[in-house]
């Protein structure tokens, strides 16, 4: 079949659309709700053309190429359309950050999307690197929206293990929908309620673990927004690199795509879309491997202690020590999660160097369980790979050796403990459960100073002087073994089906309940008892004698008020000053600014914009709850006098926090203009407010959709370039919006204060984790500030500080959602 697409002859095959035929021979056509692993829908018409002798725009996904087709794909007519189409989807699509006109600048500020909560723009967005609209976006120049945009409202959706929903994002491409119906058949998710009201979500509001979801992620896969998350890899942005592997969690060896980060595996999911993996592969496998209890270092005892040591001595230690026990009363034992190249070198060890007959290897049940009763008689010296014994049954044993991933009874029991590489971090081969050879190829950095199992094996053999154990890398040992060459698999047929019913999931991997280092596992049915404790997130939240929450509200899309009975602050507060507060006994201490406070009732406010683990700590409190503590008020208050004209700018949390400063400044015979800026009109708040305590408010939104288009900023530069007096600007919000305020006002030469916010740690000036410099000088924003003179902060440097523990918040954050029961406690409702 010929057809000319765009006036070049292309070859199309029978049955395939023209949007197929066109992607084949490399003429791109914007498309959303199409997918390669997905039957045409027709959904968002972004991918129409025009079809000569067609009337009209037909979609190119779902129209099938006929011999002699002629298609033009990028009329002037089409790209109208398409622009049209695309305003209209970002009408309900939190899209601020398509239209900024100063996006450039601020995604070279902070290249990396904050941890918000909902997604307000794309500097909040999870998906931010790899989403598909906003490709499509820029590609079609979408720089204006002609009415002001809608947001839905809809609740953040945190309730179910593993996946995160912000429906907010949905532009209703269905590919979710199709993808869970074509996999399994079953539809858990749909497309519910109707007209404008319409999301996705299951039957009868169940949750997902209700809806009988079985989490294969092939949902979070498709989605082409940010709407559906990975809950644990959302934060890491897209992985630097990607590698192909086989997933050692069960038989099925099914094939991954492992994605990693800085050397950090933080995604695996299936590398063949068509076939769904299990909970484990998909959700499970990055957090598994880096559980922050991993065995990292080898220990030797001394005494009653194990003591850290390196791997020259360890091995040392070991080799010394096994050499008194050559023979019949050694025993090495191992299970099939060991790679067909370690459990070759485990045996030849055993049989050649320690001259013993006991290589035991262990197969695990169909929960993975591995477990031996007892030792062969007479043992004396045992090597366990992995915790599958009892230490109990090791009461005649003198001499243990325990080389694992994590530590258990058994490694505390030991003589030396050596840790070990697994499958994602290791090169090697093992078997699915038909027998057939699957590749593993290291896809991360190991962790610690973690090592491949034969590699061990191989160097302690050396070290008892045994020959033929000198491999430099695994391949001779692979080509020793004559194992055939391994693939992975590509169709289902070569590979047994999944473990695809969440109940009979794997429970263990060597020894280790998997459950016991992925919180989400232990919120989904298993058909075994699980001796797990369940996620005590929300009761860790409510704990200790602490401040009450008195009123608590979400008063725009991602910014929480919360008042907090707290008298002794009340009594001393001053405009300017903060607070720093830990949510529970274990909480990091975040300074919040004081937004507004009450003498008489003992209450003060904070405006909360939750950006991380310790904010969204807070945004989950309720009224009633207790916080641990609150320390406060701290800092330099902004100095109130008589200035002249004040402009006070406020940007997210600022808005609010410049309430009390607004008030004191007029109470003190300043011109009070007030200067808020949001995203979007629905970003905004505290209008009322502001505007009773200020001479005039002025509302910016950088998509245009209410008072002046752009930043706060732009407000005061206006009102400079108009030479109408401006004798003070003071500055509040992200420092991005501090940082274009300082700058641009500077020529001006006008006075700008900013209100500091770097990380602290005790808000006294000892721990200096709030150093900024300003003027060349080194400060502490907790004793000298948080007000500095804007034109003289070293923004590079406060931005560098404050992502300086990017990683450890991305990896505590995923802990923090409310992976609450649910109220049907995961049973029939129909009672
Ligand atoms: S995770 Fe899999 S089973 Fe669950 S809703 Fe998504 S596609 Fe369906
Ligand atoms: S959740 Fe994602 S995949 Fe599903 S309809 Fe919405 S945008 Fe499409
Ligand atoms: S079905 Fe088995 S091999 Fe496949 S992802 Fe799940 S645990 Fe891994
Ligand atoms: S891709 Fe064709 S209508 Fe969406």
């Amino acid at each position: 079949m010929k057809l000319t697409i765009d006036g070049k002859q292309v070859i199309g095959e029978k049955g395939k659309t023209v949007l197929e035929c066109a992607l084949e021979h490399g003429i791109e056509i914007p498309h959303l709700c199409a997918h390669p692993h997905l039957e045409p829908y027709g959904a968002c018409r972004m991918c129409i053309v025009e079809i000569e002798g067609m009337r009209g725009y037909p979609t190119s996904c779902t129209t099938p190429a006929t011999d002699g087709m002629v298609v033009h794909t990028n009329t002037q007519a089409l790209q109208n359309l398409r622009r049209d189409i695309l305003t209209l989807m970002m009408l309900e699509h939190p899209s601020a950050c398509l239209t900024c006109q100063r996006r450039e600048m601020c995604e070279q500020y902070r290249p990396e999307a904050e941890k918000a909560g909902r997604t307000t723009g794309c500097h909040t967005c999870n998906n931010k690197d790899v989403c598909e609209v906003r490709a499509l976006s820029k590609e079609i120049g979408l720089s204006d929206l002609p009415v002001p945009p809608q947001y839905r409202h809809l609740p953040l959706d945190r309730s179910n293990p593993c996946i995160d929903r912000d429906l907010n994002l949905c532009i209703l491409c269905g590919r979710c929908v199709r993808i869970c119906k074509h996999h399994h058949g079953w539809g858990v998710i749909d497309f519910v309620k109707r007209g404008s009201k319409t999301v996705i979500g299951q039957a009868f509001g169940r949750s997902l673990v209700d809806a009988g979801c079985q989490f294969c992620g092939a949902c979070v896969d498709v989605c082409p927004t940010g709407a559906m998350a990975d809950r644990y890899a959302k934060w890491y942005g897209k992985p630097d690199s990607s590698t192909d592997s086989t997933c050692m969690f069960c038989g099925a060896a099914c094939a991954l795509k492992l994605g990693e980060s800085q050397g950090k595996l933080v995604t695996a999911e299936a590398l063949y879309g068509d076939f769904p993996i299990c909970v484990l592969g998909r959700f499970a496998l990055p957090e598994f491997l880096n559980a922050p209890d991993r065995l990292r270092v080898p220990y030797v005892r001394v005494g009653k202690i194990l003591r850290e040591v390196m791997w020259e001595q360890a091995l040392n230690t070991a080799a010394e020590k096994l050499k008194e026990f050559v023979g019949p009363g050694f025993a090495l034992i191992c299970d099939q999660t060991s790679l067909l190249e370690d459990r070759y070198l485990f045996r030849k060890f055993t049989r050649d160097v320690m001259k013993s007959p006991h290589y035991i290897e262990i197969a695990p049940d169909e929960l993975g369980v591995s477990s031996l009763s007892t030792l062969p008689d007479g043992v004396k010296a045992a090597m366990l790979m992995g915790s599958f014994i009892d230490p109990a049954e090791l009461k005649g044993v003198d001499l243990l050796i325990v080389q694992d991933i994590f530590p258990s009874a058994l490694s505390d029991r030991a003589d030396i403990v050596l840790p070990v590489a697994v499958f994602a971090e290791v090169d090697g081969t093992t078997h699915d459960g038909t027998g057939v050879p699957r590749p593993l190829r290291r896809a991360c950095t190991p962790a610690g100073q973690t090592l491949p199992e034969w590699q061990i094996i191989a160097r302690l053999a050396q070290k008892m002087d045994a020959a033929g154990f000198d491999y430099p890398s695994v391949e001779p040992v692979t080509q020793e073994m004559g194992i055939p060459e391994a693939r992975l698999f590509s169709d289902r047929t070569e590979a047994p089906v999944p473990s695809l019913d969440l109940r009979q999931r794997r429970t263990h991997f060597r020894g280790h309940r998997i459950d016991a280092k992925v919180s989400a596992l232990r919120e989904l049915p298993l058909a075994v008892q699980s001796d797990v404790a369940a996620v005590p997130v929300a009761a860790v939240a409510r704990r200790g004698e602490g401040f009450v929450i008195l009123q608590k509200s979400e008063i725009a899309p991602n910014v929480h008020e919360i008042v907090i009975e707290a008298p002794h602050i009340a009594k001393k507060a001053l405009p300017g000053q903060f607070v720093i507060v830990m949510t529970d006994e274990t909480s990091e201490r975040v300074p919040f600014t004081l937004c507004d406070w009450d003498e008489q009732k003992g209450t003060i406010t904070l405006v909360v914009l939750e950006v991380g683990q310790s904010s969204r700590k807070l945004a989950l409190t309720q009224t009633g709850d207790r916080l641990a503590h609150v320390a406060g008020p701290l800092g330099i208050p902004l100095e109130i006098k008589p200035y002249g004209t004040v402009m006070l700018a406020g940007g997210c949390y600022g808005i609010g926090a410049i309430l009390l400063m607004a008030r004191s400044l007029k109470q003190a015979g300043n011109r009070v203009i007030g200067v808020v800026e949001a995203r979007s009109h629905y970003s905004h708040y505290y209008a009322d407010k502001l505007s009773g305590v200020c001479d005039q408010l002025v509302q910016t939104t950088t998509d245009g959709s209410l008072g002046i288009r752009g930043h706060a900023v732009d407000a005061i530069i206006q009102r400079l370039k108009d030479q109408e007096s401006v004798d003070l600007v003071v500055a509040v919000g992200c420092p991005f919006m501090m940082m274009i305020t300082s700058k641009e006002t500077q020529p001006f030469g006008v006075k700008t204060m900013v209100a500091l916010n770097p990380i602290m740690l005790d808000g006294t000036g000892m721990c200096g984790a709030c150093r900024v410099t300003v003027g060349g000088a080194t400060r502490f924003a907790c004793v000298d500030g948080p007000f500095f003179d804007g034109h003289q902060v070293d923004w590079e440097e406060l931005r560098d500080r404050r992502v300086a523990y990017r990683n450890e918040e991305i990896d505590v954050v995923g802990h923090t959602a409310p992976v609450v029961p649910h109220p049907s406690g995961h049973r029939c409702q129909c009672v």
